[in-house]
């Protein structure tokens, strides 16, 4: 893979591309159920819509191959006592899985997250059974910090989340 941006903002023009690689059950059966499955063009417009809306700065990106968005990654940010704090999500269109890409954007999302936000802390809660997407933090260089134990429930099966963080250097 080019060492080029894989990552950036949303546009209009994303929307069918958006929906042809969202629209995927292997995708969906690792993410929230919030996720829309079957993922139709009204939800891609919904969420680029919503994306365009949203006050700066930009949390959620596009993962672009050649120039495509085939897949997405973002920060929900955390408030209150937790404002040092973003949750990291990402997902991939099915075809470009296992090409380094999604460790790629993650590194960019990292970079981003410590360079232009206020931010001290990434993490992300992975389902157990998810050994690509643990692999793709530990590449990023996040760490498990804990196992939280019987969490969540996805396809009505009651699943352990693994919570991977990752610390801005100099706050270790
Ligand atoms: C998980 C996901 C993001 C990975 O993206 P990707 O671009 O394929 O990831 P990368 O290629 O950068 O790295 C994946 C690594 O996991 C490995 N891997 C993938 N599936 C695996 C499995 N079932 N068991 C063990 N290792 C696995 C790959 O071999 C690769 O490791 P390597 O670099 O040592 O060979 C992508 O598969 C995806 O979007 N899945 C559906 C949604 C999802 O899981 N989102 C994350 C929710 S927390």
């Amino acid at each position: 893979m080019s060492r080029g941006l894989v990552i950036r903002e949303w546009e209009r023009a994303d929307k069918p591309s958006l929906t042809a690689h969202a629209n995927n059950i292997r995708v969906w059966n690792n993410l929230r159920d919030y996720f829309p499955s079957p993922y139709t063009p009204e939800d891609g417009e919904k969420f680029i819509e919503m994306v365009l809306q949203k006050p700066r700065p930009v949390t959620d990106f596009a993962i672009s191959v050649e120039g495509k968005a085939v897949g997405g990654i973002g920060l929900i940010l955390q408030t209150d006592v937790q404002r040092i704090s973003a949750e990291v999500g990402f997902w991939l269109g099915e075809d470009y899985w296992n090409k380094g890409i999604m460790t790629a954007a993650l590194k960019e999302l990292v970079e981003y997250s410590f360079t232009r936000l206020p931010l001290v802390k990434l993490y992300a809660t992975v389902f157990d059974f998810n050994t690509g997407s643990q692999k793709v933090l530990t590449k990023a260089g996040f760490e498990k910090e804990a196992v939280l134990k019987r969490a969540a429930m996805k396809n009505d099966k009651i699943i352990d989340l693994h919570y991977y963080g990752l610390i801005k250097p100099g706050y270790l």
